[in-house]
């Protein structure tokens, strides 16, 4: 993927986008981008999802690829190259768009003729089951069979157990079905996963880790360990202005 033409203003000065004007490769199973809260991962992620052809709102790719409209700034400045194996499906789940994704699911379900009893979806509307339920319902029903798919967040709806379940499915759904993903993810459970590349986005632009060198691993682990001792630097000043 790179990215070559834009403008001023946004995307175009996140450092991170400026950074795609070098190409990004991704790794034929799982990609992962990780990294601080607002350094760009969404806008990169929706922009390749939008020049792929996938809806921002429903997640499913659009039937009318040749007369649809970009819906990002980034999309048209985008030259995506694929590999010689055409993923046969695709998917872009975020989480803040599931809802919306749940209701046009529901509205298609109770038109004639086009219902399937959730098929897809475990059986029932998404609307009915707990946040993480209808998101594993989609995870473990829709994907499959050489897919493409992108993930933003994935582990907002799910408890550690089932990012842990998630791993195996997602194992599963790349060894076995040959499918590719590509996933931004806060979790240091998830991007943990061995078989994949991990792209830390920072305001120095993108830059390819090891799982060690993630400041989320860092993090996390200083944090379990030394718990106490942070607690004692963390609240440290709070405590000396209620004195
Ligand atoms: N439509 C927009 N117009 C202007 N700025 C935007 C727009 N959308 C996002 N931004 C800004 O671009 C930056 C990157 O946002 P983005 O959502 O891509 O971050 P992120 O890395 O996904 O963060 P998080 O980890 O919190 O999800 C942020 O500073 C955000 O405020
Ligand atoms: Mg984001």
């Amino acid at each position: 993927m790179t990215a070559a033409g834009g403008s001023d203003g946004f995307p175009f000065d996140l450092p991170s986008v400026a950074a795609l004007a070098d190409s990004l490769s991704f790794h034929p199973k799982v990609t992962f981008f990780v990294g601080e809260n607002g350094t760009g991962k969404s806008t990169i992620l929706e922009g390749l999802a939008d020049k792929w052809g996938f809806s921002m709102q429903s997640g499913n790719r659009s039937q009318s690829l040749h007369s649809r409209e970009y819906q990002t700034a980034l999309a048209p400045h985008l030259t995506l190259s694929r590999s010689p194996n055409r993923p046969l499906d695709g998917f872009f789940l975020r989480a803040e768009s599931f809802y919306n994704f749940a209701s046009e699911l529901d509205a298609l379900e109770n038109e004639p003729f086009c219902g399937t009893g959730y098929f897809n979806y475990g059986g029932k509307s998404l609307h009915q089951q707990s946040h993480g339920e209808s998101f594993f319902a989609v995870f473990n029903h829709r994907l499959g069979d050489h897919g493409f798919y992108i993930l933003d967040e994935p582990e907002a709806a799910l408890s550690p157990s089932r990012q842990l379940a998630f791993l195996v499915r997602l194992n599963d759904l790349v060894q076995d079905e040959l499918c590719q993903f590509v996933i931004a993810t806060h979790s240091p459970i998830i991007m943990a996963y061995p078989d994949a590349w991990i792209y830390e986005v920072s305001e120095r632009g993108i830059k390819r880790v090891t799982y060690e060198e993630t400041a989320h691993y860092h993090l996390t682990k200083r944090f379990l360990d030394h718990r106490e001792h942070m607690f004692a630097q963390l609240f440290s000043r709070e405590e000396e202005e209620e004195e």
